[in-house]
C-alpha cells in the first residue's frame, strides 16, 4: 500500500521576510510564499527590527493562507507546523513562533521548531538523493558566516563562524559605504560584473594557519578607508567617484570576502576529508562565490560533490523549515506549546 506523504507548513519571520510554505515528505514544495520588505527598510540601509516586527504581523496570516490556497491542502490534510524559532531578531521571530503555536493548538497538529541556519543548510541538501559522507557545510548569510561538519540533516557540528561581521553584513555595509541600495549584496554583484577584481587590493584575513573562524570587519574597513581617508579624515570620495572606480572597489571587495570563503571551505574540506559541500544562504545566491566554490570542488583532488542550494531557496524562504521539520517529524522531535524565540542558536 502506498504511503501517505507527509505535509508540514513551514513559517519563517526570522528577519525582514514573512514567508510560509508547505512541503511533502521533505522534498516536494507544494507551495512557497515570500513577502520580502526591501523597500520597508531600504531608506534605512538595514533592517529596523521594529517596522520588521510589524510588518510581519501584518502579513504573517495572510501569508499562510496564501501557502495553504496554492498548494491546495486544508488543516486535515497538514501533519505538522514549523517555525524558525532561533537564531534572528527577538521580535520579527516571535510573530512567527506565535502564529505556530497558535495553529498547533487550534489544529492540534504537532509544532516543530527549527533552527534558521540549519535550515540554510538544509535547502542545500534539497535536491540530493543522497548525501555522501562526510560533509562540509557553508552557510553564508545576512547574519552568520558558519562551517559545519554534516552527517545527516539533524546531525550538524558546527567547526567555525565569524568572530565579527558576517559576511552578507560586510555586503550590505560595503553597499552602504558606495552608497547602493539596500540590500546591499545584488548590487554589489551586479555592480562588480562591470570591475576588476585585482584593481583594489583589500585585505584577506585568515585567522591563522588552522582557524575555521571568519573575520570580515577588517575587510570592510579597509574599503572604508580606501573610500574616506586613512582614519576617517579625508572627504568622502563615493561621491565623485567614476562608475568604474566604484565597479572596480565592488569586484575587489567581493573577491576578498570570496577568496576566505572560499579558502576556509577548502581547509574545513581537507581537515576531515569531506566528499561532498553544501553551499547555502543568502550570499550563496552569488554567482562569482557559486562558481569559485565549484572550482574548488572540481579541482580537489579526488573532486568533492557540491550541492549548492537553489537560488530561490538562498535567501529566506519557508521551504527550507517545512523541509527540514520532515525529518525532526520522522523523528518525533516535537516542540512543546511554551516554546520561545531565541536571537542566539
Ligand atoms: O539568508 P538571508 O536571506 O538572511 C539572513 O539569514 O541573514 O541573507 C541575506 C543576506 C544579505 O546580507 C544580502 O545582502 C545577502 O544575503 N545576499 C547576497 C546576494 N543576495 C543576497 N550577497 C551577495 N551576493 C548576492 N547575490
Ligand atoms: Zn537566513
Amino acid at each position: 500500500m502506498e504511503q501517505k506523504s507527509v505535509n508540514i507548513l513551514g513559517i519563517e519571520t526570522s528577519c525582514d521576510e514573512t514567508a510560509a510554505a508547505i512541503v511533502a515528505d521533505g522534498r516536494e514544495v507544494r507551495s512557497s510564499v515570500v513577502a520580502s520588505q526591501n523597500a520597508l527598510h531600504e531608506k534605512y540601509g538595514g533592517v529596523v527590527p521594529e517596522i520588521a516586527s510589524r510588518a510581519h504581523i501584518e502579513k504573517i496570516y495572510p501569508i499562510i493562507r496564501e501557502a495553504m490556497e496554492q498548494a491546495g491542502v486544508g488543516r486535515d490534510e497538514i501533519d505538522a507546523v514549523a517555525v524558525a524559532n532561533q537564531p534572528g531578531l527577538t521580535i520579527a521571530l516571535v510573530v512567527g513562533v506565535t502564529a505556530a503555536k497558535t495553529l498547533s493548538f487550534m489544529w492540534g497538529k504537532p509544532l516543530i521548531a527549527i533552527n534558521h541556519l540549519h535550515a540554510h543548510l538544509q535547502s542545500a541538501m534539497l535536491s540530493a538523493e543522497t548525501l555522501e559522507l562526510p560533509a562540509i557545510a557553508l552557510i553564508v548569510s545576512g547574519g552568520h558566516t558558519c562551517l559545519y561538519e554534516a552527517n545527516s540533516p539533524l546531525e550538524l557540528r558546527l567547526l567555525g563562524s565569524t568572530i565579527d561581521d558576517a559576511a552578507g553584513e560586510a555586503f550590505d555595509k560595503v553597499a552602504t559605504i558606495l552608497k547602493l541600495p539596500y540590500p546591499g549584496g545584488p548590487n554589489i554583484e551586479r555592480l562588480a560584473k562591470q570591475g576588476n577584481p585585482k584593481a583594489v587590493s583589500f585585505p584577506r584575513s585568515m585567522l591563522g594557519r588552522d582557524s575555521l573562524d571568519f573575520s570580515f570587519s577588517g575587510l570592510k574597513t579597509a574599503v572604508l578607508y580606501h573610500c574616506r581617508g586613512q582614519d576617517m579624515q579625508g572627504q568622502d570620495r563615493v561621491g565623485s567617484m567614476s562608475e568604474q572606480e566604484i565597479a572596480d572597489i565592488a569586484a575587489s571587495f567581493q573577491a576578498a570576502v570570496i577568496d576566505v570563503l572560499v579558502k576556509k571551505t577548502k581547509r574545513a574540506a581537507e581537515k576531515i576529508h569531506a566528499k561532498t559541500v553544501l553551499l547555502g544562504g543568502g550570499v550563496a545566491a552569488n554567482g562569482t562565490l557559486r562558481e569559485a566554490v565549484r572550482k574548488m570542488c572540481e579541482t580537489s583532488r579526488p573532486p568533492r560533490r557540491l550541492l549548492v542550494a537553489p537560488k530561490q531557496y538562498c535567501t529566506d524562504n519557508a521551504v527550507m523549515v517545512a523541509s527540514l521539520a520532515y525529518y525532526k517529524y520522522r523523528a518525533g522531535l516535537f516542540a512543546p506549546l511554551t516554546l520561545e524565540p531565541s536571537s542566539t542558536g
